[in-house]
């Protein structure tokens, strides 16, 4: 029997029974969203006769003694924050073709094939892992089920990326309480969902993919994922304006969001933790795009420098902090007069806002006028440096583009620009310098050694 289900506006919470375009009350458009309503008569307070046993001082609460499990991924399971959590519910965000579906089937195929490596999550960042004897045949079971592709087309990318293990299953499915009913028989250590937007929950009438059909497949997979000690990663794809196609509310209801970035003509992709109930977040891994699958980079900063090319104006090493962790990479910036009137400004890889404030900030401190140039700055490799450290690096890499003039040799720079042109200190310095210093840059500019922006360029720009 389908229970029934009614339209709630989410800007003001006014009730319909059938789909309006428009709220009739509060006049927001496409803001009715279809949502369950429970049959049930309201349970009277007298029908809660055992609450006392759920009534606990936090004191006694017994800390339970969670093992992650390992991804067969370092950088994966570092994003987590060390490993898999029992019972969680983790997003895997990203655009389509980023390699969303490539990861999570490579790491359902090292799950289900590995040795039971498990580690403790207190030891998150030290990957102490511990050999059990297996408990049970379904600690490394995997279901995978796939919504998007066929069961052939899954076969054919896992036959690429790698050895199929036995207890990998494989269901192409789109119904939720079917894979509900998959996980009660088979029991499976890890679920994976590919993706939310193809699901569809015979309680309610919108079509895959409506606001309502995410909110509520979500909540299922999320109790679930508590009441079995499952563990479910879900794909959800990016919309073209960088939301996750449905609802923001999807983002509530996980226990982690990673996003799975990087621009589609580099291989790198970096997998970002937005939101973790269980780890730090920001943290990143770096991977990148191969033959066969996706493929851990260990080392990104001397991947993400290794097309550099020295001595050429416009190019900038900056040290950034991804997560915790120092990556060096390459800010460029390219000037050239403007054509139609107004100057350009286009920037990939930063945050467009605050290179507006560089620019103008070097207009009115540096002398220089950009009035007839247009801009172009880029972070070379497909990395994404929100942090304020990368200004300086990037007015650096625009003033030697402009004065076709390279930046001095073996210069690694980071620090935050003010809109007076005075440099601010950023967090974690030592870091910064230890692994610039690791890859062979010796000579630092920063806001410690410089105070100003004038100087700042006169040291590595004019002093050649
Ligand atoms: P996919 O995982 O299907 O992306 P998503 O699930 O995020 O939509 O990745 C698809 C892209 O990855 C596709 O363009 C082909 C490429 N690819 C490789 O380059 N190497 C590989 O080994 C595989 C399996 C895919
Ligand atoms: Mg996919």
């Amino acid at each position: 029997m389908k229970s029934r289900s009614e339209f709630i506006c989410q800007q003001c919470g006014y009730k319909s029974s059938s789909y309006l375009g428009k709220c009739p009350e509060c006049g927001s458009w496409n803001s009715l969203v279809e949502t369950e309503v429970s049959t049930e008569t309201p349970k009277s307070k007298l029908q809660f006769p055992n609450i006392e046993n759920s009534l606990v001082k936090l004191a006694e609460v017994k800390k339970e003694h969670s093992l992650r499990m390992s991804t067969g991924f370092s950088e994966f399971d570092r994003v987590l924050g060390g490993g898999i959590v029992p019972g969680s519910l983790v997003l895997i965000s990203g655009d389509p073709g980023i390699g969303k579906s490539t990861l999570l089937l490579q790491s359902a195929m090292r799950i289900a094939g590995s040795q039971s490596t498990v580690h403790s999550s207190q030891t998150g960042k030290n990957k102490k892992t511990v050999n059990r004897e297996p408990k049970t045949d379904n600690e490394h079971t995997v279901l995978y089920v796939t919504g998007e592709e066929s069961a052939q087309q899954v076969k054919i990318r896992a036959d690429r990326v790698g050895k199929i293990p036995p207890n990998l299953y494989i269901l192409p499915q789109t119904s939720t309480e079917a894979i509900v009913s998959a996980c009660e028989k088979l029991s499976p250590a890890i679920l994976i969902v590919d993706s939310i937007q193809t699901l569809t929950s015979e309680k309610l009438a919108g079509s895959a993919g409506s606001i309502g059909q995410i909110r509520e497949s979500a909540q299922v997979l999320q109790r679930l994922a508590k009441g079995t000690k499952t563990s479910v990663f879900v794909v959800g794809h990016v919309t073209k304006e960088g939301n996750i196609a449905g609802p923001k509310v999807l983002e509530h209801i996980v226990d982690a969001v990673l996003n799975l970035e990087g621009d589609e003509a580099y291989g790198f992709r970096i997998l970002r933790s937005v939101k973790n109930r269980f780890g730090s977040t920001f943290e990143v891994g770096v991977f990148e795009m191969a033959d066969s699958g996706m493929a851990e980079i260990a080392n990104p900063s001397q991947v993400f420098l290794s097309q550099r090319i020295e001595k050429r104006a416009g190019s900038v090493v900056c040290a950034s902090i991804a997560g915790g962790r120092p990556i060096l990479s390459e800010v460029q910036a390219l000037a050239t007069s403007t054509i139609f009137g107004v100057p350009a400004r286009r920037v990939t890889g930063l945050d467009f806002s605050r290179m507006q404030i560089v620019i103008a900030a070097l207009a009115k401190n540096a002398g220089l006028s950009f009035a007839n140039l247009d801009i172009y700055l880029n972070v070379a490799g497909g990395l994404r440096i929100t942090e304020p450290a990368a200004d300086l690096a990037a007015a650096l890499a625009v003033v030697s583009a402009v004065l076709d003039k390279p930046v001095k040799e073996r210069v690694c720079v980071f620090g935050e620009v003010g809109l007076l042109g005075e440099l601010r200190t950023v967090a974690a310095s030592k870091a910064r310098e230890k692994e610039a210093k690791r890859l062979g840059f010796s000579d630092f500019v920063t806001p410690e050694r410089f105070k100003t922006l004038e100087a700042a360029i006169s040291y590595a720009i004019h002093s050649e």
